[in-house]
């Protein structure tokens, strides 16, 4: 039995005063509902603020990214040791630092070994972009930042993998269920030649790309998949609350 995740990815959105109270307005409903491991990753300034808000609840925190060294002259860096004090998750290989920010498949590799050598728990982004999708290479693509990013990692069952294709990321064109189960199914199957077929097994993969209110059931219903990571519909408290409450009701029942 995988325990369901959802993570709220907040992006680069919300001052530490704005996160203070955008967690307000969601942990007491959080707290009411069971079944569903709970992930909130905040930008990096407002980890500190809420790791004192949840302490003591069933809500995790997450970062969103992070260096793979442990400390130095890297200016403007994050290191895995600083966020070990204050978060358990960290979001790596996200498609806005792979494009935006020049993110190879080598470096998103070195940060998932240096994440675990401090015991954060990765959240590991894949996903095609939209001329890969039509150019029928999902599975390749998807394949390729696997073993890349696993590579020389042992099996670990506390990794997470968000399948989230490109095109469906803050567009309002989420992929469809049984597409977004098909990619995980060989995501799974990929996983299981990497490690092995009981790790696979155990590992929570999520889809993310405009997961919302009105559609997370879709993605949910899907025996294969085990959660979303969710962006813009994170940063509305009701919303969230209904995302992460059809979750538990779905793979509840
Ligand atoms: P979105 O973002 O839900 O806003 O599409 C998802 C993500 O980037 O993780």
């Amino acid at each position: 039995m995988r325990m369901p995740f959802i993570a709220g990815n907040w992006k680069m959105n919300t001052t530490h005063v704005e996160a203070e109270s955008l967690v307000a307005g969601m942990l007491g409903g959080l707290e009411e509902i069971s079944g569903v491991e709970k992930v909130l990753c905040p930008p990096f300034v407002s980890l500190p603020v809420l790791n004192r808000i949840v302490r003591g609840s069933s809500v995790k925190l997450g970062a969103q990214n992070m260096y793979f060294e442990e400390k130095g002259a890297y200016t403007g860096e994050i290191s895995p040791r600083m966020l070990a004090e204050l978060c358990e998750f960290v979001i790596l290989g996200h498609s806005e630092r792979r494009w935006y920010f020049g993110e190879t498949d080598e470096v998103v590799s070195k940060k998932v070994r240096s994440a675990l050598e401090y015991g954060l728990k990765p959240i590991l982004c894949v996903g095609e972009r939209l001329e890969e999708n039509d150019a029928g290479r999902t599975k390749e693509v998807v394949d390729r930042q696997l073993r890349s990013a696993l590579k020389d990692i042992d099996p670990c069952p506390s990794l997470v993998i968000a399948y989230e294709p490109v095109w469906a990321i803050g567009t309002g064109k989420a992929a469809g269920g049984e597409q977004a189960a098909a990619t995980i199914r060989f995501v799974r199957s990929s996983v299981a030649e990497l490690w092995n077929r009981d790790i696979a097994q155990d590992l929570r993969i999520l889809y993310g790309g405009s997961v919302t209110g009105n559609n997370i059931a879709e993605f949910i219903r899907q025996s294969e998949i085990d959660g979303a990571l969710v962006g813009g519909a994170s940063l509305k408290a009701e919303e969230f609350l209904s995302i992460v409450s059809q979750t538990a009701a779905i793979k509840g029942s």
